[in-house]
């Protein structure tokens, strides 16, 4: 007995700014392996800004060791009196203790350490890599709530589908011009869904605009794309009723970062136009896919999403606890 407990490995979990990009490194690098094999996403931007983070000392998480190697981590950041968890990942080679036992241990340690943080009333979490179930026991077991949500992707070489148009709503392309609006648009759209209960940046103006900031400035979600970004216009009113961002998320690789139409222009084919607007520009610029997720629970959208071809891929979850 005392012979097998020497060979088990043992693994220690660390506060991550203990750790240099050189330790971290290996680990992300095959982590960019794995974003891109099942979300075909390119997450080498991704990886340095958390390298550079890394460095500079100011990620907070943590990191699972083994005889001295970085295996594993997870880290969060503070958005004002929220906790977001960016990411959690645990390398799987044979040789390696069991990966899903260390998620769950790795994930304890960052939910206790934001649910203890003074000010936070908040902690949300999306974790996109992990198929739904496998890392819900430690939220479940800390009172978080959990919503399915799907990862859907459309390949962009089938023909063109004739776009619809409605003689009253013209589609322009998203310009700098738009972001008051769209926060306004944002705001309104989801008041009472269930992606403002999972998003809760959705609920105000201040919120939906630091949602656009994130998206349209910053290559938190992949570098947006202007040109396959659109809104639609009221002819008449001049005024903005919907709006569709997309990012690129790989050279040949768009994702929508949003979609949504006002209440009352719904059900005219607003968002199906929009939707058809950014695959159409896309497929002339040799794109290959459309991804973007959805909350399983919003089925209208969800239907609309299969009508128009795309393919369910992978199902996720996300997390949200308030204190
Ligand atoms: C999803 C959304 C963008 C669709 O926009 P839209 O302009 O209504 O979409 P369309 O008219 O092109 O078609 C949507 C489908 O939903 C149906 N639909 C839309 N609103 C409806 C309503 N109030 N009641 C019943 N059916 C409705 C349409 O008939 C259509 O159904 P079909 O595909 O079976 O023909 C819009 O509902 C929305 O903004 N929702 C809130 C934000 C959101 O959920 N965004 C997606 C996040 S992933």
């Amino acid at each position: 007995m005392a012979a097998v407990a020497l060979q088990e490995p043992r693994v220690e979990i660390l506060d991550l700014r203990h750790f240099s990009s050189v330790d971290l490194r290996p680990l992300l690098d095959e982590e960019i392996n794995v974003w891109s094999r099942l979300l075909s996403w390119d997450y080498h931007g991704s990886a340095d800004m958390i390298l550079r983070y890394v460095d500079a000392k100011i990620l907070p998480g943590y990191a699972a060791i083994d005889r001295g190697r970085v295996f594993g981590y997870a880290f969060f950041v503070y958005e004002g009196s929220k906790g977001v968890i960016g990411d959690l990942f645990v390398a799987n080679g044979s040789r390696l203790p069991n990966a899903h036992e260390v998620e769950s241990r790795l994930l304890a340690h960052v939910i206790e350490t934001l649910q203890q943080s003074p000010g936070i009333h908040r902690v949300e979490a999306q974790l996109l890599l992990h198929e739904t179930g496998a890392v819900a026991r430690p939220f479940v077991e800390q009172g978080f709530s959990r919503h399915a949500r799907l990862f859907m992707v459309l390949p962009l070489g089938n023909p063109k589908a004739p776009l619809p148009s409605q003689p009253e709503i013209e589609i322009r392309r998203w310009s700098e011009q738009d972001y008051q609006s769209a926060a306004a648009i944002i705001t309104t759209s989801y008041r009472g869904h269930v992606d403002s209960d999972i998003n809760d940046q959705y609920r105000t103006l201040s919120g939906s605009l630091r949602f656009l900031n994130n998206i349209v400035r910053f290559p938190g979600c992949g570098t947006f794309d202007t040109e396959s970004s659109f809104v639609a216009v009221h002819k008449r009113s001049r005024t903005l009723v919907g709006l569709i961002l997309c990012s690129r998320v790989r050279h040949d690789v768009g994702h929508v970062t949003q979609v949504c139409v006002l209440p009352e222009y719904r059900t005219l084919r607003i968002g199906e136009s929009l939707m058809g607007y950014t695959a159409a520009n896309l497929r002339q610029r040799k794109f290959s896919l459309l991804s973007l997720t959805v909350t399983e629970a919003n089925k209208r959208a969800v239907d609309l999403y299969l009508r128009l071809g795309y393919d369910i891929k992978r199902v996720f979850d996300a997390f949200v606890w308030e204190g």
